[in-house]
């Protein structure tokens, strides 16, 4: 319920903090530890990449080990970085005890290669898919896809960026040093017990979806990264599995925002405090050329707005008042000015979006997300508060997941518009195998941050979303897309679809 009432604000407040300078830095730099940058996989001549699934130790608390899982590494995994218009070949190969799927989220491949639930490797077996990258320059990510342990797996760290590269003009002059002045920043939350292992329940999730108490960067809590003094591009992805995210600067500096889900906006857009939900990327550049820092504040939207005062004064009320006892999660960025610094403007216009004319809008479908409370009530009489989501049944307009059952079968080429809405809650629909373009969002119009290509798209109680799509890679039967709900509790409990992509026969 907070959620929703702290998304409504934060979307209708337009959220000028004017003036206003948050906080200064929270902690100081010494007691930080260093943002961790995945190494590359660098696939963008074709080389296949190796990649293997793997049990790990890392350390998210000074001299705390705990046990994880990853690829090539111990916790998250490198960084793919693929060009338009190559084939990327990956060797996957998982030395887990237990199934795995991996999804590549944001890409426009066929469903053969998509990394749904029907492709998960055995223990021990590999999987070898080969990727025609043929869509714009974008952030996407990797992330386990398996059937019901999504959640769990992504928890432990199953999940990595991919960097599509493209030769666009533009894509030279903005900031490109991969760990320099582009960076990779993923966002999560985790809770770990008095042992130091990760806590995570699908069970026990609340409705809203398993929440971690501990906001983590790339791993880290509240790194610290050395940036030359100029342009620096961040790549922000809520890798999280419930969490939105409000981010800020702590001295309510605007930055701008480049890109979101698909690629490039078709204009940078201003901003000072912007919100991701999971699944989410957003490209921003921030200008360090006269400073010695930034401090990217990172909240958890629910804890801004638990009193429904709104975003602005949530913010205020979360760093000066009186039961603030920890400062925000942030990435502190330190100016080293022996970095070569990228100082080109922002270009005023990044791309050209192509958008379907209203009449090339043949079909509409219609998608309702639903909570069904079933036994909660009688959860709640015994005492179980929060803990009921075991009773919960999530579905998509009166469907739960089921592998044997194709939802919708939709035809190659051709735009459609697909209306979403939830009926309680909030949740960040995303569909494979795309990128669409949102029309609506909560019943108004798109606002341009939101205006550019994406695959997720947040909804909310009552009112519709309503997005326009085409998809041009097939998906069979035996491969089919999804559909689904991007807080991972949701979608293993059920909230997901699947839908075929074909020609027209005969
Ligand atoms: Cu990022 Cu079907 O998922
Ligand atoms: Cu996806
Ligand atoms: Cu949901």
């Amino acid at each position: 319920m907070s959620l929703t009432f702290s998304r409504r604000q934060f979307l209708a407040g337009g959220l000028a903090l004017t003036g206003t300078c948050l906080v200064g830095p929270a902690w100081s730099n010494t007691a930080r530890p260093r943002l961790p940058i995945p190494p590359l996989a660098d696939g963008t001549d074709g080389t296949p990449l190796d990649l293997t699934i793997r049990a790990g130790m890392w350390s998210f608390k000074p001299g705390v080990m705990t046990p994880t899982i990853g690829v090539n590494q111990d916790y998250l995994g490198p960084t793919i970085r693929t060009r338009r218009n190559t084939d990327l070949t990956l060797n996957y190969h998982n030395t887990l005890t237990e199934g795995v799927s991996v999804h590549g989220h944001g890409l426009h491949v066929p469903g053969n290669v998509d990394g749904g639930p029907q492709l998960e490797m055995p223990p021990g077996e590999s999987w070898q898919p080969t990727l025609s990258i043929v869509q714009p320059a974008a952030t996407c990510w990797y992330h386990s896809h398996t059937h019901g342990k999504t959640g769990d797996q992504v928890y432990r760290g199953l999940a990595g960026m991919i960097i599509i590269d493209d030769d666009e003009a533009v894509s030279k002059e903005l900031p490109n040093r991969y760990g320099v002045d582009d960076l990779p920043v993923i966002l999560q939350d985790r809770t770990f017990d008095a042992a130091g292992r990760l806590v995570y329940s699908l069970e026990e999730a609340g409705e809203d979806g398993w929440f971690g108490d501990t906001a983590i960067i790339n791993g880290a809590l509240s790194p610290v990264a050395e940036v030359p003094a100029g342009k620096v591009r961040l790549r922000l992805l809520n890798g999280a599995n419930a969490r939105f995210y409000i981010l800020a600067f702590a001295d309510n500096r605007t930055f701008y925002k480049i890109a979101s889900d698909g690629g490039l906006l078709e204009a940078p857009v201003p901003m000072t405090t912007m919100e991701m939900s999971p699944g989410e990327r957003c490209e921003i550049i921030v200008d360090l050329s006269g400073d010695t820092s930034a401090e990217l504040l990172t909240f958890f939207e629910d804890d801004i707005d638990e009193e429904g005062e709104g975003i602005v004064s949530g913010l205020m009320g979360l760093l000066t008042g009186p039961g603030q006892s920890a400062p925000p999660a942030s990435l502190l960025l330190t100016v080293d000015r022996t970095l070569v610094a990228n100082t080109v403007p922002v270009p005023e216009r990044l791309a050209t979006i192509e958008r379907p004319d209203p009449d090339e809008i043949t079909k509409t479908r219609e998608f309702v997300l639903e909570m069904d409370h079933g036994e909660s009530e009688s959860a709640h009489a015994q005492g179980h508060g929060a803990h009921a989501g075991h009773a919960m049944s999530m579905t998509i307009n009166g469907a739960a997941m089921d592998m044997g059952v194709i939802n919708e079968r939709v035809e190659r080429g051709v735009w459609e518009r697909w209306r979403i809405r939830s009926d309680q809650g909030a949740h960040p629909f995303h569909v494979h195998g795309c990128s669409f373009l949102i029309e609506q969002m909560e019943g108004a119009a798109v606002t341009p941050d939101q205006g550019g290509l994406k695959d997720t798209v947040v909804l909310d109680d009552d009112d519709w979303s309503e997005i326009v799509v085409r998809f041009d890679h097939l998906a069979s039967d035996d491969f089919p897309y999804m559909y689904h709900c991007h807080i991972l509790e949701h979608e293993d409990q059920g909230m997901m679809g699947q839908f075929t992509v074909t020609d027209r026969t005969g």
